[in-house]
This record gives structure tokens, sequence and C-alpha cells, in this order.
């Protein structure tokens, strides 16, 4: 029960990583608030944790809405916040819109500076946490992914940038970086087009079975956000069976 009482906000909990979080945070104690573009995925996640979270549907893709869902989560203190939410789309650059690019930074980078800036008063007077989602295209590039992977690397550069700035007002900020997990994104049809799957399986895990379930993820989730991490601030944890190992 690590985060017994404390108040916990999670995004993009409506599916896969963020649902696995949200639930693994409620089952050690905490006061969570989900929130998700998709409402009805929002109800399910509710109906598997073990206490009743608060529902809180918005789109990462509009400042205001991300502001609201905040001070919503942070009417009575916020303590940890999730930054989960995400899109991904990729394919052969040659045939990728300018508005596609866009709207991915939109999403998984803009969307992450707005949600860390509303929340950090409510986190510099809990001294709390912030965990962003990275990714392994975070680390690297990866062929055929140049929008997703300029997203990821933003979000890292947002993660040691802030943990610097709010590392003396003892709020701690780290990403996880997760290569490939058994989620609707992670399990996406790939791309039409010309693409080498040779470039693409550099990617591949290299343990055996490497890929990860969210349950995995969410777990490194949790001890980030525990305080057997209070020494951790401004890291990229990778959870990728190995992946960027060489
Ligand atoms: N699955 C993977 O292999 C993998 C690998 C590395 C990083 N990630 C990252 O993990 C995070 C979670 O992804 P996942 O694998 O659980 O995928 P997922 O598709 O299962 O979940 C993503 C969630 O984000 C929500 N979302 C999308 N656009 C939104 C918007 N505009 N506003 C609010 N919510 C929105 C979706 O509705 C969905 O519930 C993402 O940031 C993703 O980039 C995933």
């Amino acid at each position: 029960m690590r985060f017994q009482g404390k108040r916990v906000l999670v995004t993009g909990a409506a599916s896969g990583i963020g649902r696995a979080t949200a639930i693994l945070f409620a089952s050690e104690g905490a006061r969570v608030t989900i929130a998700d573009l998709n409402a009805e995925g929002l109800e399910a996640t509710a109906a598997k944790m073990i206490s009743r979270p608060d529902i809180v549907p918005y789109d990462a893709a509009d400042v205001a809405s991300c502001r609201a869902l905040v001070a919503t989560a942070a009417e009575e203190g916020l303590d940890v916040l999730c930054n989960i939410a995400g899109i991904l789309k990729w394919g052969p650059t040659l045939e990728f819109s300018e508005d596609d690019f866009a709207r991915i930074l939109a999403i998984n980078t803009t969307s992450v500076f707005t949600m860390c800036k509303a929340a950090l008063p409510h986190l510099i007077k809990s001294k709390g946490i912030i965990v962003n989602t990275a990714s392994t295209a975070a680390l690297q590039g990866i062929a055929y992914t140049v929008a997703y992977a300029a997203s990821k690397h933003g979000v890292a550069a947002i993660t040691k940038s802030l943990a610097i700035e709010f590392a003396s007002k003892g709020v701690r900020i780290n990403a996880i970086c997760p290569g490939h997990v058994n989620t609707p994104m992670g399990n996406a049809a790939p791309p039409p087009g010309d693409v080498d799957w040779g470039l693409v399986m550099r990617n591949a895990p290299k343990l055996v079975d490497g890929s990860c379930e969210p349950e995995d993820v969410a777990e490194m989730f949790a001890f980030l956000a525990s305080d057997q991490a209070r020494k951790v601030t401004g890291a990229l944890f990778t959870i990728d069976g190995g992946q960027l190992a060489g």
C-alpha cells in the first residue's frame, strides 16, 4: 500500500499502459483520477479498479482541456501525475503528412508540457512526482517513425529539463521508455507502402518473449512514484527486453 491516501492522475487510462497503471495505483491505496479521450474505455477501466476513480474525459490535443483536467484532479491536492496518453502513426516519410506530424507532436509532446506546467504548482505543495511516458524512440532513431520519435525525444527533453528546474522544490520528474508493449498501439497494423522490414526489426527485443505487458510497465510507474525512488529524478528508464542493449 505505497500510495495510501495519495492523489494520482493517470492519463491515457482508457487502454493499455494507462489502464494497467490506474489499476495498480488504486490497488495500493491511491485516490485516482483517470482521464482519456475515450470515455467508454474509462468506464471499463473503472470497473476493473478496486476503488471507484474520478473519471474525466479530456482531449490531450487541446490545451484548455488539459488545464481543466489538472484543475479538476487537483481540487483537493495532487501527489502524482502520470502522463501516459499518446498516439502512434508511422510509415514511409515521403508519404507522411505535415498534419499528422503536427498532431503527433501536439498529443505526445505539447500536452506533456501543458500537463506538467499546470500540475507543478500543486506538486510543489505536495513534494510530488511526475512520471512521463517516452519510448525507446526517445533514445534512438527509428526508421519510418520520424514524427513519433521526434515527439518522444521531446518528452525526454521536457523530463530532464523540468527535473533540473524543480529539483530544489522537491518535485521529482522521470520518464519511462518502453520498447514493444502488448497494447492496441503496440499491435497496430503496419502501415501501407514500401517498408524495409530489416530496418524495422533492428528494434526487436533481445529477450525471448521480450515484449512487455502493460502490467510490466505499470510496475515501473509505481516504483518511480514511490519513496523507493526518492533519489531518482531526471532519469529515463528503459523497459524494452534488451532492445537498446546493442
Ligand atoms: N505500446 C507500445 O509498444 C509503446 C511503446 C513505447 C511507448 N508507448 C507509449 O505508452 C503510452 C500508452 O500507450 P499504449 O501502448 O498503452 O497505447 P493505447 O493505444 O492502448 O493507449 C493510449 C491511450 O491514449 C489515449 N489517447 C489518444 N489520443 C488522446 C487524446 N487526444 N486525448 C486523450 N487521450 C488520448 C487513447 O484513447 C488510449 O486510451 C503512449 O504514450 C505510447 O506512446 C507505447
